[in-house]
């Protein structure tokens, strides 16, 4: 659901400000008492009808921030996010290549790092800058059919977009499209992704060596780049951010769903599986297959990824230590319990409380359109 990206009075920002630095203040006592902090934020905020967070309060927020998304299983680790702080670049082409350098980073050679890189915020007088790319790494996708699309079909109207404005590709399944920013007072770039930015897994099979001919391949690192980060009132539209992957988002989803990659039919020829009747469950079999070939192939490469029987476990985990420290988990049951064997989880057997939080990450109005590339041209 996307959230209107209204421009909030001052007084709303002052309520939520002031929300929040209490919250950093209690969770962060060497800081000490917030009556100083909160009476500087409201000066200045009455003079400026902004305020500018301490390099602590934006680390702390941001971590909060994923702390706070209830449909993120992986959030055992909320409190390691790296955060690199950027609020200085409302250009392009610096926000672009901070971006790039943000992926060095965080992919580690394949230990994968959460982190986030936090550029200007919006200010009362301009909006801040805004990155179109839905993720730093996306495949293109060449065709106005899912049926007939080469590449990922959920990144065609984009890679249509990229391709008036005279972007070329060499139009193979898995060609990375340029990254696309809008710095302040600007209209949007694109910039093309740097080979040494992007780690890539060739998809194996544990058993059948069949499947390496196949080409199958996908990105190390997952980082969302157009969801906007709220912190007191604040927000920061361009802060892309990454853990590491869960196998099914890969197995389950990217590369299976029929939008997508739709390669279960082919997975299930390739296994001798009978695709001609349902009640045979070669679409499961298959699932199952390709779930395997991708873990495999990421623990071959030395790549971090998550399997969904642990994470749901981490998770869990996750929600008894907060509440142990007096915090309620909200989370959205439909994202949480993972796209196969739901219920061999611990997590799907149970509910949750989908609370909203004011410290969060959001996609605002807007954010889906330029994701693909509406308005591009
Ligand atoms: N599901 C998305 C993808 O497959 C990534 C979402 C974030 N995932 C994560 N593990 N942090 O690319």
């Amino acid at each position: 659901m996307e959230i209107l990206r209204e421009r909030s009075t001052t007084d709303q920002v002052w309520q939520a400000a002031e929300e929040f630095v209490l919250l950093f203040h209690r969770e962060n006592p060497q800081a000490g008492d917030p009556r100083r902090r909160l009476a500087d934020v409201r000066a200045e905020l009455a003079d400026t009808g902004t305020y500018r967070h301490t390099a602590q309060e934006l680390a702390h927020g941001a971590r909060v921030a994923w702390r706070n998304s209830n449909r993120c299983i992986g959030r055992l680790y909320w409190n390691s996010l790296r955060v690199r702080d950027r609020r200085d670049l409302t250009d392009a082409d610096a926000i672009a290549a901070e971006c790039f350098q943000h992926l060095r980073e965080a992919t580690n050679d394949g230990r994968v790092r959460p982190t986030i890189t936090v550029f200007a915020p919006d200010a009362p007088d301009r909006p801040g800058p805004v990155i179109w790319s839905e993720q730093l790494i996306r495949y293109a996708g060449y065709g106005d059919h899912p049926s007939i699309t080469v590449g990922d079909a959920r990144n065609a109207p984009l890679t249509g977009a990229l391709l008036a404005l005279g972007w070329s590709g060499a139009g193979t399944p898995f060609d990375l499209l340029p990254l696309v920013v809008q710095g302040v007072d600007d209209k949007p770039r694109w910039f093309d992704t740097p080979a040494d930015a992007v780690m890539e897994v060739p998809i194996e099979h544990p058993e059948d060596p069949g499947w390496a001919d196949w080409g199958l391949r996908w990105h190390a690192v997952p980082a969302i780049s157009n969801m906007c980060l709220e912190i007191g009132g604040i927000h920061y539209p361009a802060a892309p951010f990454n853990g590491w992957y869960m196998g099914t988002e890969i197995g389950a989803r990217n590369l299976a769903d029929t939008d997508r990659y739709n390669l279960l039919p082919a997975v299930g020829r390739r296994l001798g599986l009978d695709t001609s009747s349902d009640r045979s469950l070669w679409k499961d079999r298959a699932l199952v297959e390709l779930n395997r070939a991708v873990l495999h192939s990421f623990d071959r490469a030395g790549v971090t990824i998550a399997d969904h029987h642990s994470e749901s476990r981490r998770f869990l985990a996750h929600m008894a230590r907060e509440e142990r420290k007096g915090r309620e988990v909200g989370a959205d049951w439909s994202w949480i319990v993972p796209p196969i064997s739901g219920a061999a989880t611990p997590v799907f057997h149970r509910t949750y409380d989908d609370r909203p939080s004011s410290t969060t990450y959001v996609h605002h109005v807007g954010a889906v359109h330029r994701a693909q590339g509406r308005d591009l041209v």
